[in-house]
């Protein structure tokens, strides 16, 4: 998939600052090591030198047994400056630039082509822009409080919030569908937004957002009222998060792109979360039997129960 030209000029900025900062950290790791060792800079100042014989005797004719030669000096020469590393307990890698991308070496580039890693973090800028501002920071496993849930909701939860720190810590794109249904309040988003930091952070490409705005998005942009290609990247993201569904302004064109998105999901068993106030029984008459069928034989569900934490928040802010 193609992404716009900023996405990939930030990607390239990214890797090229990248590869300065591990330049840098070898050569400053160098100069300490002259600096503790002369006897190893003395030593890479022989091999730099042959270094430059060598490649004057390549622009002679008659300078192929030269080269022999000099190849085996600077063969000897490095081995006793592995010698000398071995005996000060110096790693040789430490010298050496530790680029992030072994392939490319940072530049960005193989042969001419844009190297994958580059892709990889333009795609990442390109999902940043479609998921919305969400609490991502605040919503996470460590800051979900059971206590907050009444007695006779705590059991459930706790196996909701258990089912799904597993789902998080084992995710990847094979990964099941979620459907977290309940009311308002109940911790839907936070628990799906503490899965979406999990497999973010384990290099997925995660879209989360609200259904309304992404299917409006898509509406927009397929009557050229906005420009993008948020359909495509909503049917092709590791893991899609669908906040609020039931929520969108339904037009025949949006209904159709909600079944094509589930069902395409589906088919390709790349995992969605789906988070909504709607009963089962709303889900079957909002979105017709086509849909229904698809979540209920192809998505974990999961019913939340509890109060408003919302509100048992801002009771125990004001007091
Ligand atoms: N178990 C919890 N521990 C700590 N904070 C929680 C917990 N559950 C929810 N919250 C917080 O309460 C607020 C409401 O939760 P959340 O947005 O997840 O509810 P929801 O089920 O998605 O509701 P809605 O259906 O209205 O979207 C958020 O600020 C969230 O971080
Ligand atoms: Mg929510």
């Amino acid at each position: 998939m193609g992404y716009k030209k900023e996405y990939y000029i930030k990607a390239l900025a990214d890797v090229a600052k990248h590869r300065l900062t591990a330049d840098e950290t070898a050569k400053n790791n160098l100069l300490s090591v002259y600096l503790a060792h002369p006897d190893i800079k003395e030593l890479d100042e022989k091999m730099n030198a042959l270094g430059l014989l060598a490649v004057k005797s390549a622009v002679k004719l008659s300078g192929a047994d030269e080269i022999i030669n000099l190849k085996s000096e600077y063969e000897k020469i490095d081995e006793n400056k592995q010698e000398l590393l071995t005996k000060y307990n110096i790693s040789a890698s430490t010298l050496k630039p530790n680029y992030c991308c072994k392939n490319c070496s940072d530049t960005g580039y193989i042969n001419g082509e844009l190297c994958d890693c580059v892709k990889r973090i333009a795609k990442e800028y390109y999902y940043n822009d479609l998921c919305e501002k969400m609490p991502l920071e605040k919503s996470n496993f460590e800051t979900f409080d059971i206590s907050l849930y009444p007695d006779d909701a705590r059991v459930n939860m706790q196996e909701i919030f258990n089912f799904s720190k597993e789902y998080a810590d084992t995710f990847n794109t094979t990964s099941k569908n979620l459907l977290f249904l309940g009311r308002t309040g109940l911790g839907k988003t936070h628990l799906s937004l503490s899965i979406a930091n999990i497999a973010i952070d384990k290099g997925f490409g995660v879209i989360y957002g609200s259904s309304q705005n992404f299917f409006n998005q898509i509406q927009d942009e397929a009557f050229g009222r906005k420009q993008g290609d948020t359909l495509n990247a909503l049917l092709e993201c590791d893991l899609l998060i669908l906040d609020d569904f039931g929520t969108e302004f339904m037009s025949t064109y949006i209904s159709s792109a909600i079944y094509n998105i589930i069902n395409s999901r589906i088919l390709r068993s790349i995992p969605t979360i789906i988070s909504t106030n709607l009963s089962l029984g709303e889900i079957n008459s909002q979105y017709g039997e086509r849909i229904m069928s698809r979540i209920l034989g192809n998505y974990v569900i999961k019913q939340f129960t509890g109060k408003d934490i919302r509100q048992i928040q801002m009771l125990k802010n004001n007091t």
